[in-house]
């Protein structure tokens, strides 16, 4: 299937009560393992590159030189999206001229008024051509590929006017962090992010910060709006035990266990188990 842009895959969610995941790619292996489970589960998916990874994957034409590919390769029948992460201003026309099919312009950190500027500006280029476009009002704690924010809850108001430039999708700060949660974390604001539905006029919300979150709040979450989540930090931390356990095992001493499809595939099943528990927590199995 062609890549299409997340506007019809969110409001489809948003509508009939689950969420999509954003599964965050970093190679090669990330991509396969993803697109391997979609299939399986016949699910949509959103694949969430952030500026870093782009640029450790060759730059944003090579992202999706690869997808593309690969979509063809196992003949994918599911929704797909290929989505830019916490987008700077340069980064979201670049991604966009490369063909990304839907942009995350976060302007978080910009005075409220520059973000709102800038956002319509976005949006105005992307819907042209039928990409889609999240924004950010507050900011998600933790720091991802070198996006830091402090953890600002989201104000009503000004994910108000975001809302009306016809984004079409919002991320609000509601307590959500990058990375894994502390021990003494206050949990979501679900008091926040019913507000922030009410006055966004029910667009679909994005829920950053999505590994480590418990299954009960995820699940009230998806119940307040939340049509998208973002994972990244799970499936990293799963690669890399996996990795670290075949390589501790000492299997890449034996025969040829340091052939890289062989070292790489304990990770690329973790990653996969992940994704396939996501998918079924969120609700979007059988969902294409
Ligand atoms: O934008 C991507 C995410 O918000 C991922 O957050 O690494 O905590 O899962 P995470
Ligand atoms: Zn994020």
């Amino acid at each position: 299937m062609a890549l299409v842009s997340a506007r019809d895959m969110l409001l489809k969610a948003h509508k009939e009560g689950y969420g999509v995941a954003q599964i965050n790619i970093n190679n090669l292996e990330w991509i396969k393992a993803v697109l391997e489970v979609v299939k399986e589960l016949n699910s949509p998916v959103i694949l969430g590159v952030s500026e870093g990874a782009a640029k450790y994957m060759g730059g944003y034409r090579n992202v999706m030189a690869m997808v593309r590919e690969l979509d063809a390769f196992y003949n994918i029948q599911q929704p797909i999206a290929v989505h830019l992460d916490h987008g700077t201003y340069e980064g979201a026309f670049k991604a966009l001229e490369a063909g990304f099919t839907s942009i995350m312009f976060d302007g978080s950190h910009y005075p409220f008024e520059e973000n709102l500027a800038k956002t319509k500006e976005v949006v105005a280029k992307c819907h042209s051509v039928g990409v889609s476009v999240e924004a950010e009002v507050g900011s998600i704690g933790g720091e991802e590929d070198g996006v830091v924010g402090a953890g600002e809850i989201a104000d009503p108001e000004e994910c108000r006017l975001i809302a009306e430039t016809g984004v079409d999708m919002f991320a609000a700060g509601i307590g959500n962090i990058h990375g894994k949660y502390p021990a003494n974390w206050k949990g979501l604001d679900f008091e926040v992010l019913a507000e922030v539905q009410r006055v966004t006029n029910n667009i679909p919300l994005v829920l950053h910060g999505g590994s480590g979150i418990p299954e009960d709040m995820i699940k009230k979450a998806i119940s307040l709006g939340v049509s998208k989540i973002n994972v990244n930090t799970e499936c990293q931390l799963a690669f890399a035990e996996a990795t670290r356990k075949y390589i501790e095992e000492g299997k890449d001493l034996q025969s040829k266990g340091f052939d890289p499809r062989k070292l790489l595939a304990p990770g690329v099943e973790a990653i996969k188990n992940v994704v396939r528990e996501k998918l079924t927590l969120f609700g979007s199995v059988n969902k294409a």
